[in-house]
């Protein structure tokens, strides 16, 4: 067993962690909006207007703060006039991206725009630049924030909604490198100066505009983007029709072609998942040393908006719907995102998890056949995350260092405090060695202090219909006072939180 000392400085705030780092991402890809959040008036589901309640309250529980929507790939081949109006005359199309399947498009901008209402989140639209016209984004955003009279109020208004939604975040185009149009940064960077333009802040909506950004370590991307999207110069200023960049990175064990499973994996396989997650920190810290340069005054924002673990499709299932399961080790890869979330959380504004129903790394998954619900090891770290949102950072220093495996340092923590409480969060991503982590609390102490941990047998354990809760949070009874703070106890492949009221 190692042990770890840890410093957690109670009194001296970091950058605000915003809440905006626990969002989430649905894509019109297999079954994440049909069948996941969607399933129609006629269901026997219990649904408001076609959107299924269990899936609604089950994220309502995690204060999802955005949902991002439509693509992904599908953004860029969505033309969102063909999504409203009566559902029995919208055309039909074809999802070339995801399993070449017919796309009714019963599930529009009014329907997402309800479901984010009864989830409580802000909606975050991805425009379609690839396939679209810089016309049809403008009058897209007319659609959804304008008041008063236009021909764009006028037609919102006969499709039954009075009053404009207000939409802060806005996609400019979704991996303009690859299915967004293949562009080179040059083209893109024109592209986002033009459609960054026309999508107008209209009365007191303000929109956040987020340009397509690089494909995992590609700087080069972000340099040019950065070079044009603001005025160069000392004073660096950004201009009015960016506000942020955005970045891709999926966990990937194996290779493109082989993602590996799931569920059957050994050690090996596990430790070079963490080590792939644990990459995320050097992309983020990177791609912000290059905004640095352009935006020393970190003006502009730094969106990951796809970010999770990608294995092999379940055998059986469609490979082009991306559905998988997710074990304990998915939720250690979330917990150890977040952690590097929260330590680069003055640069980075905003994440989103691929994707939040029965796709990629989800929260929930749904049976297709008798549509019986599950909430998956990923869906609990959230959870028992949640407390982090809108809260200060508190930097947790370890001087003797972290406990490492080839390179991997198998400990993770970070902290925060909100409203006169603390929560820490520590994972242990060790697959077979348990670890103590004695907590120096400094600058105050810490009342009431309660724990909870998800951890299960086996590394390759996960939520069924049968078993919904073979991997879900316990109280956790081994944390204790000590001369200088507490100890904190955490089982091999553990993810424990501790939570205690600023005395
Ligand atoms: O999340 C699945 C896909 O991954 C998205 O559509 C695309 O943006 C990315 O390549």
């Amino acid at each position: 067993m190692s042990s770890v000392a840890a410093v957690l400085n109670l009194d001296i705030e970091g950058p605000r962690i915003s809440r905006h780092l626990y969002g989430h991402f649905a894509e019109h890809l297999g079954r994440c909006i049909y069948g996941g959040f969607y399933v129609g008036e006629d269901s026997d589901i219990p649904n408001a207007g076609g959107i299924r309640m269990d899936v609604v309250e089950a994220l309502r529980a995690l204060n999802i703060p955005n949902l991002r929507w439509p693509g992904g790939c599908f953004a860029d081949e969505y033309h969102w006039m063909d999504g409203i109006g009566p559902k029995e005359r919208r055309p039909k199309m074809v999802n070339t991206h995801w399993g070449n399947v017919e796309e009714n498009n019963h599930f529009g901008t009014h329907e997402f725009m309800a479901l984010c209402e009864l989830l409580g989140a802000e909606p975050y639209i991805s425009g379609n630049v690839g396939s679209g016209t810089v016309k049809e984004m403008s009058d897209w955003v007319e659609y959804l924030t304008r008041d008063g009279d236009s021909p764009m109020v006028r037609l919102r208004k006969a499709n039954g909604r009075e009053e404009p939604w207000r939409v802060t975040y806005w996609g400019l185009g979704n991996e303009a490198w690859g299915c967004g149009g293949n562009m080179n940064a040059e083209q893109y960077t024109a592209e986002a100066r033009k459609y960054g333009t026309y999508a107008r802040d209209h009365g007191d909506n303000r929109l956040y505009r987020v340009a397509a950004g690089a494909n995992s370590d590609d700087y080069s991307w972000t340099e040019t983007l950065m070079k044009s999207l603001g005025t160069l110069g000392c004073a660096y200023r950004p201009q009015p029709y960016v506000q942020a960049l955005s970045l891709h990175y999926y966990t990937i064990a194996g290779t493109w072609q082989d993602k590996g499973d799931a569920t059957v994996f050994d050690t090996g396989d596990h430790y070079a998942t963490m080590a792939a997650a644990a990459r995320v920190e050097e992309l983020i810290a990177r791609h912000s040393t290059v905004m640095d340069c352009y935006d020393p005054g970190r003006t502009v924002g730094l969106v990951l908006d796809e970010w999770g673990t990608w294995w092999n499709v379940e055998p059986g299932t469609n490979p082009g719907f991306l559905y998988q399961q997710n074990t304990l080790r998915d939720a250690l890869v979330a917990s150890l995102h977040f952690d590097v979330f929260h330590r680069h959380a003055e640069r980075l504004v905003m994440a989103n998890i691929a994707q939040t129903v029965n796709v990629l790394q989800a929260m929930i998954l749904t049976d297709p056949e008798s549509g019986a619900l599950v909430l998956t090891p990923t869906y609990h770290v959230f959870e028992m995350n949640k407390g982090h949102q809108d809260a200060a950072s508190l930097r947790v220093d370890t001087p003797g260092g972290l406990p490492a495996r080839d390179g991997l340092a198998t400990v993770s923590m970070s902290a925060s405090r909100k409203d006169g409480r603390v929560l820490v969060s520590l994972s242990n991503l060790h697959a077979d060695e348990d670890a103590d982590v004695e907590l120096d609390l400094r600058g105050g102490r810490l009342d009431g202090v309660t724990s909870r941990i998800l951890t299960a047998g086996r590394l390759q354990d996960h939520n069924t219909p049968q078993a919904p809760d073979a991997v879900a949070p316990r109280p956790h009874a081994q944390v204790t006072p000590t001369a200088t703070g507490l100890r904190v106890h955490l089982p091999a492949h553990s993810f424990v939180t501790v939570e205690g009221r600023l005395a």
